[in-house]
């Protein structure tokens, strides 16, 4: 039977045999995978492990700052990158989701490329791939068919050279999870939902631009803090909110307005592979519906995303 005790002792056993006195250079992400992943090796071989945290500009707001904070305090060797521009640069203009996903993961080659080239001597990279992420990137309908492409698994390492570690790479979610409790991560690490690597870059419908990621964020922000404060965060495998490259008349006060839609988004799921949309409460969805129309300038229509996967994706793009 497995445990968490028992995979983190071998884990950490095998890391240190595999890397012995070789640097590992790591890019974290603040989600529960990259995380933990990042706490083992850290286990195995402590300041021998770099890691890098990139702010790509698509990120929930304040995250850059608050997940920097709390690596910080669990003594991980890391560096933050603000990159915010590079990325708004490579995106300028793009509407494809593919092309996006691209741009964004190229940028993200790049920039953590240069980072690493800054350390000397660097052998590994580590990852925390995760179980689904294999398989998802192969492709659920054969080998011929990527049903969206995930930055975050494989194109690193032929560029630069370097071998992969991923010690997360045969287990679901719900085990990281455990393995991360194991660990004494902090609860509110471990609870996180998964947010995509490209993040509000496949939430923002058509082309992006810095002030449509500052509404999204805002968006975003009273939705999630919102299903905190009721209690209804952890009942949930995922949730977020997409801006629409849509526009519709609304009224306030006995002015006529033309602005952005938003559609929330919140599923349940075990392992991201299948979703349903979460049946949030009706009284909930109107108080967030409000507080979103009420405090975020430029949007007048919120609406809720009841589709469930298969056949939609849980993200729009
Ligand atoms: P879909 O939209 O395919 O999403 O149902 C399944 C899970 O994967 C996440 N996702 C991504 N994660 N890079 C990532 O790192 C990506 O390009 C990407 N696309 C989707 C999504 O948030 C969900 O958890």
């Amino acid at each position: 039977d497995w445990t968490a005790d028992q995979f983190v002792e071998s884990t950490v056993a095998n890391l240190k045999q595999k890397l012995g006195n070789d640097k590992v250079v790591m890019a974290l992400s603040g989600g529960v995978d990259s995380t933990v992943a990042a706490i083992l090796v850290h286990k195995a071989i402590g300041k021998n492990l770099h890691c890098i945290f990139v702010d790509n500009g698509l990120l929930r707001k304040n995250e850059f700052e608050q997940v920097l904070d709390s690596y910080k305090h669990m003594g991980l060797n890391i560096k933050g990158v603000d990159a915010k521009d590079k990325f708004y640069t490579a995106l300028n203009g793009h509407t494809d989701p593919e092309v996006k996903r691209k741009a964004i993961g190229k940028t993200f080659i790049d920039v953590f490329d240069e980072e690493s080239h800054l350390l000397t001597d660097v052998k590994w990279l580590g990852q925390g791939t995760i179980y689904p992420d294999v398989i998802e990137s192969v492709s659920v309908m054969g080998p011929s068919v990527t049903i969206k492409s995930h930055h975050n698994v494989g194109g690193l390492p032929a560029k630069m050279k370097l071998k992969v570690v991923e010690p997360l790479n045969t287990l679901f979610k719900d085990e990281v999870r455990v393995v991360g409790k194991t660990l004494g991560i902090d609860p509110l690490i471990l609870g996180r939902h998964p947010f995509p690597g490209p993040g509000l870059g496949i939430r923002i419908l058509g082309d992006i631009t810095a002030e449509k990621v500052r509404i999204l964020q805002e968006v975003d922000s009273i939705f999630i803090s919102s299903l905190r404060n009721a209690g209804l965060y952890d009942k949930v495998w995922q949730a977020g909110a997409i801006l629409l490259p849509v526009q519709s008349v609304g009224v306030m006060g006995d002015e006529r307005t033309y602005e952005q839609v938003v559609s929330l988004r919140a599923v349940t799921s075990t392992d991201g592979m299948t979703a349903d949309w979460a049946h949030l409460p009706y009284e909930f969805l109107a108080n967030v519906s409000s507080d979103i129309i009420n405090k975020v300038k430029g949007v007048n229509r919120v609406v809720y995303d009841i589709s469930s996967k298969p056949p939609a994706t849980i993200e729009w793009e």
